[in-house]
């Protein structure tokens, strides 16, 4: 039971050590680079403590990100004051229609139908999602989505009790990516 809810318990009750893990497991430079930049919008979905979301900062003028942790929130917004955070889950997104030009998600989900028709829902007609070490890469990339994997990346220098605790670090290093067309975000 506990190792089936291991990281559910982990981002409610000690989000914390989520934040430590995903210091010493930054996202491959090479797939932040393949990223749109000077964008207007941008959505993170399952943002954690911001790994990805402050990449986008960097990228896009109004960021908004969604993580159902209020812990992880509360990291976040001690992080990316600039960000606009909203608690909420991705099979039910609180986002207009067609807001987001970039909707990224890195780590948190894979081919689940409800979320992947939230991700479209959200994203503006022509917007790019980009999932960053999605589950499953191989379906999405079997399913037309656009796969960049880097090479492996040795986790740099990190306290020993992080591998004690969470196992072998592996920084994220695939991205998948996908257009929404013009009429799907109509329809
Ligand atoms: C592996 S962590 C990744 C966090 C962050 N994206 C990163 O890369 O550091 C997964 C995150 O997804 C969030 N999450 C899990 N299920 C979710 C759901 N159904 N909707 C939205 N977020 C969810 C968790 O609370 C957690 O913050």
């Amino acid at each position: 039971m506990v190792r089936a809810l291991f990281w559910t318990l982990v981002y409610h009750l000690a989000p914390e050590k989520w934040n430590e893990l995903a210091r010493f497991e930054p996202i491959h430079p090479a797939l932040v680079e393949a990223l749109p930049q000077s964008l207007d919008t941008a959505l993170d979905v399952g943002a954690g403590s911001g790994r990805l979301t402050a990449h986008l900062v960097a990228r896009c003028r109004h960021v908004t990100a969604i993580e159902p942790s209020t812990g992880l929130l509360a990291l976040l917004r001690r992080r990316l004051p600039q960000v606009a955070l909203v608690a909420g889950w991705a099979e039910a997104l609180p986002v207009k229609d067609h807001w987001s030009q970039l909707t990224t998600s890195c780590a948190s989900f894979g081919p689940d139908p409800a979320v992947l028709s939230e991700l479209r829902r959200v994203t503006a007609p022509g917007g790019m999602i980009a999932l960053v070490n999605p589950e499953d890469p191989d379906w999405f990339e079997a399913h037309g989505w656009q796969r960049t994997t880097a090479p492996p990346m040795a986790a740099p220098e990190h306290p020993r009790w992080i591998d004690e605790f969470f196992g072998p670090l592996d920084p994220p290093r695939e991205l998948l990516t996908t257009r929404v067309e013009r009429q799907e975000a109509r329809r």
